[in-house]
């Protein structure tokens, strides 16, 4: 008899989810490509440099959304989907490792650091799969997730309420110049910076992560649509970006005196983002994390409304639409720290 992962090797063979982290092995050379391309005005190779960057978490989506068409409880299926949530947050893991070895003193030494622990990565992944056999169905278990969601959701809005939503449209505002950005986001610290407000929103992003985790857990192994891919992929992305822009933010720079601004987040008067060897991986960690960002909250409303039973043709249109929005917010907002100026 076929099992059911033997059924799905016929039309994605079981390797082919092993080609998005492989992928990701050579992630900081298609950054160092993009760098170099850019400051010697190749733009045709920046363009590939930039297509093999997005390829990788592009690729690893791919995997993600074959994987979750399947019904089966797999426990092969289920390393899979764990390594490749994992590649589709790398924009984010290489900025972290990146200020991580900043911060210890170790130079020069990112793309090695990368490509070891991603080989550890996959031989984990290799040694958990050959210990399975194949189609060995896991007993799901049936975690109550339904108070973690509601509590995820509730802790989303006040996030959105209190400092997202400013946040991500003073970023837009970008496009006009740092002294207009910096202009706002004075008047906007004496929002998210005061006393009362700016503990409780940190312990609230730090509570998204553990509560997001433990969401994205319960769903692997599960049947899901494109958006509810979606829903789990920008989830396991923001999970690594949150800690990453706050470790960026409170340690890299406050801890250290230096003002958080515009010119920071786009590393001018140096020359910009593009022109910094090391800053140019902030391009597809930013401007990911904005579309995501916007993205996992279009999907998180369509998982509202379905729970209040609008028709899923008309969440899903909803859900689209917004997606479509965030898309062009994200656009005004990468462009403007590219430099483009309106
Ligand atoms: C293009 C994307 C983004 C850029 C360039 C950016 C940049 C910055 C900068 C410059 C600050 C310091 C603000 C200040 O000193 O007043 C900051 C703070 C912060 N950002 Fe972002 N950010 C981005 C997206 C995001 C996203 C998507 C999130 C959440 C998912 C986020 C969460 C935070 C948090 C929690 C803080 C700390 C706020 C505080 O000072 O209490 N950021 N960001």
């Amino acid at each position: 008899m076929q099992t059911p992962m033997a059924a799905q090797s016929r039309t994605v063979p079981l390797f082919a989810h092993f080609f998005p982290a492989l992928l990701a092995l050579g992630y900081p050379w298609y950054l160092a490509s993009l760098h170099d391309s850019a400051a010697d005005h190749h733009a045709l190779q920046a363009l590939k440099a930039l297509a093999l960057t997005l390829a990788v978490p592009a690729s690893a989506f791919a995997s993600l959304y074959a994987l979750g068409r399947r019904s089966t409880s797999d426990a092969r299926k289920v390393a899979l989907q764990w390594l490749n949530h994992l590649t589709f947050a790398s924009p984010p893991l290489f900025v972290i490792l990146g200020v991580f070895l900043y911060l210890m003193k170790i130079n020069g030494a990112d793309a090695k650091v990368w490509v070891g622990l991603w080989l550890i990565v996959l031989c984990g992944t290799l040694l958990v799969l050959i210990s399975r056999a194949a189609g060995a169905s896991i007993a799901l278990p049936q975690p109550r997730t339904a108070p973690i969601r509601v509590m995820h959701g509730a802790a989303s809005l006040a996030i959105l309420l209190v400092f997202l939503l400013i946040h991500l449209g003073n970023h837009a505002l970008g496009v006009l110049g740092a002294d207009t950005h910096r202009e706002v986001m004075l008047k906007l610290r004496h929002i998210y910076r005061a006393g009362w407000i700016e503990p409780p929103l940190i312990a609230l992003f730090f509570f998204q992560i553990v509560s997001g985790i433990i969401l994205v857990a319960s769903k692997l192994g599960t049947k899901r649509d494109l958006l509810g891919v979606l829903q789990t992929a920008s989830g396991a992305y923001l999970v690594v970006f949150i800690a990453s822009h706050l470790n960026a933010v409170f340690v890299l720079a406050r801890y250290f005196g230096t003002d958080t601004d515009y010119a920071w987040a786009t590393d001018l008067p140096a020359g910009g983002l593009l022109a910094g060897a090391w800053d140019v991986r902030l391009i597809p960690h930013y401007g990911l994390g904005v579309w995501l960002v916007l993205a996992h909250i279009a999907c998180g409303l369509r998982t509202v409304m379905l729970a209040h039973h609008v028709p899923q043709p008309r969440a899903n249109a909803i859900c689209w639409i917004a997606i479509a929005l965030g898309t062009l917010w994200s656009a005004v907002i990468i462009v403007g720290m590219l430099g483009v100026r309106g």
